[in-house]
């Protein structure tokens, strides 16, 4: 589990200056950005659209991991594809087909994720699972940052990693919502490789993004 990937969320940065956040999580050793999309529809919030994602897109050369919490999400692929997403994962729940709405993420050479919410099974994604990059773990409900882990979680990322491993796929597994230092080992252990985190990540240690990246890294 050497090779864990950090993903920090901007939920929980300073929204009136989100480019020198991204600057300074790129600098404090982030592997990915995180970038919560929230429609107040699919999710009861509302966050940010594709335009502030182009805006931002000039501030880090790290990956966008653009997690899309909006439906139907089907038509909106293009967008956030141009906007410089690199990994655009979507929710079963929000399209009418998911391997159409894959392949389109696909058809823009992005990396294409599935994200399952805490009561939505592992099944769900099976029928992708050979055409997709990465499985979005939700171990809190969708929609806010700051909340508590959902132990349960931790069943489906095992279940997925014996799944992905049996199969020889290459699927990584990310997983989003309540990561601390204090359940980042056993995440680690059952098979995930990139945790995401918004509230350890800039509330801990006074908000020592470095500090705190490293923690959840090594941990
Ligand atoms: C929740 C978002 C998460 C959230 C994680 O809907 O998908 O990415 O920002 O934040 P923490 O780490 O604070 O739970
Ligand atoms: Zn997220």
């Amino acid at each position: 589990m050497s090779s864990v990937k950090i993903s920090p969320s901007i939920l929980s940065a300073d929204f009136s200056k989100l480019g020198s956040e991204i600057k300074d999580l790129e600098k404090a050793g982030a592997d990915l950005i995180h970038i919560d999309v929230m429609d107040g529809h699919f999710v009861p919030n509302i966050t940010i659209g594709p335009e502030i994602i182009h805006k931002l897109r000039k501030y880090s050369s790290l990956p966008f991991d653009v997690h899309l919490m909006i439906s139907p999400v089907h038509d909106f692929i293009k967008n956030f594809a141009q906007a410089g997403a690199d990994i655009i994962t979507i929710h079963p729940e929000a399209t009418d087909n998911l391997n159409d709405s894959v392949k389109k993420i696909k058809s823009f050479n992005k990396k294409a994720g599935v994200s399952l919410n805490p009561e939505t099974p592992v099944n769900k994604v099976i029928p992708v699972l050979n055409l997709i990059d990465l499985v979005l773990v939700m171990s809190v409900n969708p929609g806010f940052g700051g909340q508590e882990f959902i132990d349960s979680s931790l069943d489906k990322v095992k279940q997925l990693r014996q799944e992905i491993d049996n199969r020889k796929l290459k699927v990584q597994i990310e997983i989003d919502g309540g990561v601390s230092f204090e359940n980042s080992m056993a995440i680690k252990n059952a098979g995930a490789n990139i945790l995401v985190s918004g509230n350890t990540i800039f509330k801990e240690n006074n908000g020592n993004l470095k500090k705190n990246i490293q923690l959840l890294r090594t941990n």
